[in-house]
């Protein structure tokens, strides 16, 4: 199944008959073999805030839920988490938390990159989900070792974009943050929710194309999950809608893996929270990247973004060989000690590089061309 164009996108993510689903998320798993390979990489994901200023309609941390038992985690305590999940094998990690952009957290996130690159020598990769920020704030970041960045766009339609979020939050903010993170370097990562009230299937194959216009690295997608205190509460939800949810993110997984080919792609918790093997569903539909939970156990439950959150009690320990046992299960290795950065990055970045041949030894003059 060729997806080349608008249409073929339409088509496939539309098609909801089982045995052409099937077809498709096969499709996405062979092109998924073929273009990065059996490896699934390890991402140890740390909640280390669930203190966020922004009130996104959608999101149980928003910061109107007066329901939310809010925490920090002290800079230590993050690094000693990091520094566990390095020696559980774990090449790289994500930090996330709610979104600030005062000096102290901006400050406090510095000194953890920092307290982080000491205490594993550098050797252990850090993704940062931490929002819309600064260009100087997202550089500083960048110094103090980060490398890679996740910032989900949620919708590229931007009237859908309004109507999930207060008017205070600015589109445009979002794409100049995308910007600004690649600017500095960053590998970027975005992604949208799935079956947002009034989304189409169209509004999703813009998505697909507005990924491949931003060029990006890595892709985070699940499907959107009602949360009962947030303002989406009354959203229209039942078992049949979930499933609907659920297939559909799997079938636009499928369908990014053929478009875009080389990239990243999360197998996200939300699809677990559907479906207790839904990450694995993601996987064997063109997922290659699974991100365990490896925050300390008694804050998990603080950080619901959404209701019926998986995994609250397991150890990272436990975490991890499950998820091993389960990447095998479904015939594909799970990648330790790896970074694991896309071809498609390798491919944005290298390849200018190669093409103006900066071999040792050659002289090149600036027209040189
Ligand atoms: N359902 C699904 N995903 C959600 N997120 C936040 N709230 C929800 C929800 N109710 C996702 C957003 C955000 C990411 C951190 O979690 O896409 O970018
Ligand atoms: Fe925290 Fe949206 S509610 S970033």
């Amino acid at each position: 199944m060729a997806i080349a164009t608008f249409s073929d996108i339409v088509a496939a993510l539309a098609n909801d008959d089982p045995e052409a689903e099937a077809v498709l998320l096969g499709e996405g798993l062979a092109c998924r073999r073929a273009q990065v390979g059996p490896t699934v990489f390890f991402r140890g994901l740390i909640e280390f805030s669930n203190v966020c200023r922004k009130d996104c309609h959608y999101c149980g941390i928003r910061r109107s839920n007066r329901r939310v038992q809010r925490y920090t985690m002290d800079p230590e305590a993050i690094a000693d988490d990091a520094a566990l999940a390095f020696e559980q094998q774990y090449g790289s990690i994500v930090l996330q938390s709610g979104e600030r952009t005062d000096r102290v957290f901006v400050d406090f996130v510095e000194d953890v990159l920092l307290r982080i690159h000491r205490r594993t020598s550098g050797l252990l990769g850090v993704t940062l989900s931490l929002g819309e920020q600064s260009v100087d704030t997202y550089r500083r970041w960048f110094e103090a070792g980060a490398h890679r960045y996740l910032l989900r766009i949620e919708t590229s339609q931007e009237a859908l974009y309004r109507s999930i979020h207060p008017s205070d939050h600015r589109f445009q903010n979002r794409l100049d943050s995308l910007d600004r993170l690649r600017s500095i370097g960053y590998q970027v990562g975005t992604g949208v929710m799935i079956g947002i009230p009034g989304q189409t299937v169209e509004d999703l194959a813009r998505d697909v194309l507005f990924f491949e216009a931003q060029d990006i690295d890595m892709l985070g997608m699940g499907p959107f999950i009602v949360h009962q205190d947030t303002p989406m509460a009354d959203a229209e939800d039942s078992e049949a809608l979930r499933a609907w949810r659920f297939h559909l993110a799997l079938r636009m997984v499928a369908v990014c893996r053929l478009y875009l080919k080389d990239v990243n792609i999360a197998a996200s918790t939300a699809m677990q929270a559907l479906h207790p093997q839904g990450r694995e569903m993601a996987l064997q539909a063109g997922a290659n990247i699974i991100m365990p939970n490896v925050t300390r156990v008694g804050y998990r439950e603080h950080y619901q973004l959404y209701d019926n959150k998986p995994c609250l009690t397991e150890s990272p320990g436990d975490c991890r060989d499950c998820i091993r046992a389960r990447i095998r299960s479904v015939g594909d290795e799970p990648g330790d000690l790896s970074w694991g950065d896309s071809p498609h990055y390798a491919r944005r970045v290298l390849d200018p590089l190669l093409a103006r041949d900066v071999s040792p030894g050659r002289v090149s003059e600036p027209d040189d061309a």
